[in-house]
This record gives structure tokens, C-alpha cells and sequence, in this order.
């Protein structure tokens, strides 16, 4: 995306120590959405970033709640539709769900069972990438609704934790790398 854009976005993104618990620093993007330029090059990048070219994935599905600030958008730019995968419990049935770990707990998600067509291919777009756990359970949950995973795009990726791992050999795009 460049130097200066990856600067810019970088220099939007607040990290606050010791959030939501001790030996966190919690990396926070929502003032990237606050700010236009931010905002916008933000999503001129994921476009120009995909991993896989926008004519070899059906729809995007983002992963509540930071990918559902931009993923429609992104959709929307594309001519894709948006699935939403949300935490548990707020979905009617029939839903399928996945807990896993997260690099500050455990937590689960589920996607409305109809929502996927049969191998339909989705790229799944997330703000951050840390330990993997939530990205690997939305694949999991793509794939057992009876979808393809095309890619994952992501904002950022917390470096260090090797979270790209647990999503195997699926093609994906980052922004930007933070420690
Ligand atoms: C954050 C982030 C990712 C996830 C990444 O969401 O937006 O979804 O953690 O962590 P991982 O790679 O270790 O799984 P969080 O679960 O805090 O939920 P929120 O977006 O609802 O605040
Ligand atoms: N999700 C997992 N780890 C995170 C971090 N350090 N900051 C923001 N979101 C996160």
C-alpha cells in the first residue's frame, strides 16, 4: 500500500496498554474509522490488496464487530453481498457455531446455517489478526455451511504470534504489521 499509506493508517491506530486486561495492548482502529483520509485509503487498500482477484470469490463475510465497520463497504465496492458472522446468541436458528481462543480469551461464533450457497466462495475480512483463532473459526464455519474460503483480507496483523498459521494455506492480504 506504500510506505507513507501504511504510516498514515498506523499513525490512526491507538494502542492502549493493559486493555481489556493486564499484559494487552490493545491495538484500537476505531479511529481509523474516524478519520476520512484514514477511512479511505483504508479501503482503496484492502481493494487494490485482495488476495485473490475480486472475480474468483462470490461474497465477503466479516467478523463482528470490527468487520462489520467496513466489510459491507468493501462488498459494496465489489458487487459482493456480506454475511455476517456474529457472536453467539444474537442470530435466529438455525445457526452453526465455533468457539475458540482469542489472544485475550474465548469467545464463540456462529453464522445463520442458510446463508452460505453450496460452494459459494467467500473471502473473510477482519481489522486484526492476532493469535488466529477467530479467523480459523470463521473458516471452519464458512466451510461446514457448505462454502469455500477464497482468502482472508485483514487490516492489521499483531506480529509475533504467528497468527497466520492456524488458516493454512488459504491466500491472505494485511495491511499493515504492528509488534
Ligand atoms: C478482535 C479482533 C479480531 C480478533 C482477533 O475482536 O477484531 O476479531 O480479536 O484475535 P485473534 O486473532 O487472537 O483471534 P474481539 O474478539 O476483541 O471482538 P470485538 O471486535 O467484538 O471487539
Ligand atoms: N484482538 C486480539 N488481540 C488484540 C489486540 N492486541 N488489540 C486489539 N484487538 C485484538
Amino acid at each position: 500500500i506504500g510506505q507513507d499509506n501504511a504510516d498514515y493508517l498506523i499513525s490512526r491506530i491507538r494502542s492502549v496498554e493493559g486493555f481489556p486486561k493486564a499484559g494487552i495492548n490493545f491495538r484500537d482502529f476505531m479511529p481509523v474509522l474516524a478519520d476520512p483520509k484514514a477511512l479511505g485509503l483504508m479501503l482503496d487498500a484492502l481493494e487494490a490488496a485482495l488476495p485473490v482477484p475480486a472475480d474468483s470469490f462470490d461474497a465477503i463475510a466479516g467478523l463482528e464487530a470490527r468487520g462489520f465497520l467496513f466489510g459491507p463497504a468493501l462488498a459494496a465496492r465489489l458487487g459482493k453481498g456480506f454475511i455476517a458472522v456474529r457472536k453467539a446468541g444474537k442470530l435466529p436458528p438455525e445457526t452453526i457455531g465455533e468457539s475458540y481462543d482469542l489472544e485475550y480469551g474465548t469467545a464463540s461464533i456462529e453464522i445463520e446455517a442458510n446463508m452460505v450457497q453450496p460452494g459459494e466462495r467467500v473471502l473473510i475480512v477482519d481489522d486484526l489478526i492476532a493469535t488466529g483463532g477467530t479467523a480459523k473459526a470463521a473458516a471452519d464455519l464458512i466451510r461446514r455451511a457448505g462454502g469455500e474460503v477464497a482468502g482472508f483480507s485483514f487490516v492489521m496483523e499483531l506480529i509475533g504470534l504467528n497468527g497466520l498459521a492456524p488458516l493454512g494455506d488459504v491466500p491472505s492480504s494485511t495491511l499493515v504489521t504492528m509488534p
